[in-house]
């Protein structure tokens, strides 16, 4: 049997080596693995989480396929869609404004140009004027405008929008504080009675401290910030003056056995083998109507109106027909 080239390869570099060399090569490992788990090593985390930081992510995955495949991307979407359309759909007139554009630009599991038949203007905004760009080049009939801005300084004027999607935008920030930040400014673009629908990575899911642990290691292809529990997150829109309607947790499946068990049928290519996984995966959805929701969701969800404030003294309302004379 003729070794293969990379066998000679490895085969001439280590006859070559003498003892000291060995010595030196397993030193450099044992330090790799050493900066790696005792956190010395820290890849994930950015130096910045400002355009720079996402520009250079955008270039980096541009060059891979994306991580989601077509099937669990679409999963992705569609959760996030009937998330919107159960929630009310989209306002009958006035703007939409999303917060980020990664899917939109790279993904599978782009949201903005599906949205039913809108009337108003859509507004897709992300910080990397990159992701945005390739936003918009994906978007061939223009449904939506695309923006480059960063969600904690919004350059709106207060009350632009009717609805505010924001899909686990909120989530990447090296300081938490900025979560709180972010959402007071969406706050102050929403028009009184408009309403924000924002997703966070959950923090209650079973496996989120797997996904913390992955980020940790520098093994994701971006900076994950903390997740946070669905009180948590009810907490903070409530201390920006935004009244939360509702809460649920969305797409359920084990989302990292599925990136893994999704990408291992694809590579034996054995299509009942990837039916099956397609099908548990599509099952596993029925576990949003259990008690268990929070416990296997992989994004904690709310739904928050701004408050319409009443001129006649009634206080505040959340619809401006509340409001009575
Ligand atoms: C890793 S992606 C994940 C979000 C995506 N919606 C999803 O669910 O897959 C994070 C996105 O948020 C954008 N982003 C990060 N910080 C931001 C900020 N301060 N303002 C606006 N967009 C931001 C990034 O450029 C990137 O497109």
């Amino acid at each position: 049997m003729r070794p293969s080239e990379i066998e000679w390869y490895w085969y001439i570099k280590f006859h070559d080596m003498n003892e000291t060399h060995l010595k030196m090569v397993q030193i450099k490992i044992l330090t790799k693995i050493f900066k790696t788990f005792s956190g010395t090593k820290k890849r994930s985390v950015p130096p910045t989480d400002g355009p720079a930081y996402w520009n250079h992510v955008a270039r980096h995955m541009g060059l891979k396929s994306h991580y989601l495949d077509p099937f669990l991307g679409e999963m992705k979407r569609q959760a996030h869609l009937s998330l919107v359309q159960r929630w009310g759909g989209l306002p009958v007139t006035g703007r939409v404004l999303k917060t980020d554009l990664f899917e939109e630009a790279m993904g599978p599991d782009a949201l903005l140009t599906d949205l039913p038949n809108y009337g108003g203007m859509i507004l897709g905004m992300d910080v990397s004027a990159a992701i945005a760009i390739q936003a918009r080049r994906r978007d061939a009939d223009l449904h939506a405008y695309y923006v480059a801005a960063d969600v904690r300084r919004l350059p709106f004027a207060n009350g632009t929008f009717s609805l505010i999607i924001s899909t686990s935008t909120l989530d990447h920030f090296r300081d938490p504080s900025d979560l709180n930040r972010s959402l007071r400014q969406l706050a102050r673009v929403l028009e009184p009675g408009g309403q924000l629908i924002v997703t966070l990575d959950n923090r209650q899911n079973l496996l989120d401290f797997l996904l913390r642990f992955i980020s940790r290691m520098g093994w994701l292809p971006y900076y994950t910030g903390r997740s946070y529990k669905v009180d948590e997150l009810c907490a903070e829109l409530e201390t920006v003056g935004l009244v939360v309607k509702d809460t649920t947790a969305i797409l359920h499946n084990p989302r990292l056995m599925a990136v893994v068990a999704v990408s291992f049928t694809n590579k034996l290519r054995c299509r009942v083998l990837t039916t099956l996984v397609h099908r548990a995966l599509v099952a596993f959805q029925k576990m949003g109507k259990t008690r268990w929701r929070y416990r296997t969701g992989s994004f904690v969800a709310a739904r928050a109106v701004r408050p319409v404030m009443c001129v006649n003294g009634c206080g505040t309302a959340l619809d401006p027909t509340e409001c009575v004379a």
